[in-house]
């Protein structure tokens, strides 16, 4: 059975571009919705150019109350019926009561190797500490922030003179390996964690 993936995005949607782009031939998965909280993020014109259904619900109206916020995010989603929800650099925290709904099902991307630099500034707090390695982690989203089962890491080095621009550059560009990778495996039905290169 094709499993429909529904993606989420804040902002120029790379991410979203390389798992939308691997969905293909024998691919367990579609995509069937990308979803932003924001109107003028990048990624749902390049969402469109590839014939993927777009959404936004804007969070700004619903400042203070997450939980409504989710109601109306849920409401998109039944619409579009997804299996798997891929979060592709959402800037949105998600409560316990959307994260529960979805529990096993949802997937988020971020630029650092977990644990470490959980939350923002991943790239700069790396460098601060003199760290001599990064990369990226794909992880199943549970309630905390930036926990829950790591299905899959890349590490990049640290070079001499990188700058946080530098080093999420050679992340990213991981990251646009590791996501389709674990994706197609996790559609699988396969939870065991993939480590690149
Ligand atoms: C990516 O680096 C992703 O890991 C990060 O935002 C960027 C989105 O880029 N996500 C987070 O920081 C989540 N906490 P993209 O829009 O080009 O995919």
């Amino acid at each position: 059975m094709t499993r429909r993936v529904a993606i989420f995005i804040s902002g120029g949607g790379s991410n979203m571009v390389s798992l939308v782009d691997s969905m293909t031939g024998d691919h367990p998965a579609r995509p069937c919705l990308v979803l932003s909280n924001a109107a003028d993020a990048g990624g749902l014109t390049k969402a469109r150019a590839r014939g993927v259904a777009t959404a936004v619900v804007d969070h700004r109206p619903f400042k203070g109350d997450r939980p409504a916020f989710e109601a109306a995010l849920n409401a998109v989603l039944r619409d579009h019926a997804p299996d798997l929800i891929c979060l592709a650099g959402f800037m949105r925290v998600l409560t316990e009561g959307f994260v529960g709904g979805w529990q096993g099902r949802i997937l988020n991307i971020h630029p650092s190797l977990l644990p470490k630099y959980r939350g923002l500034n991943t790239h700069a707090r790396a460098l601060e500490a003199g760290e001599r390695e990064a990369g990226c982690t794909v992880h199943e989203v549970t309630p905390e922030l930036d926990e829950g089962p790591i299905l899959g890491q890349s590490r990049v080095p640290v070079l001499d003179g990188d700058t946080p621009e530098t080093l999420a550059k050679r992340v990213l560009k991981q990251e646009h390996i590791l996501y389709p990778a674990v994706l197609r495996r996790f559609a699988e039905g396969d939870r065991r964690p993939i480590y690149l290169p």
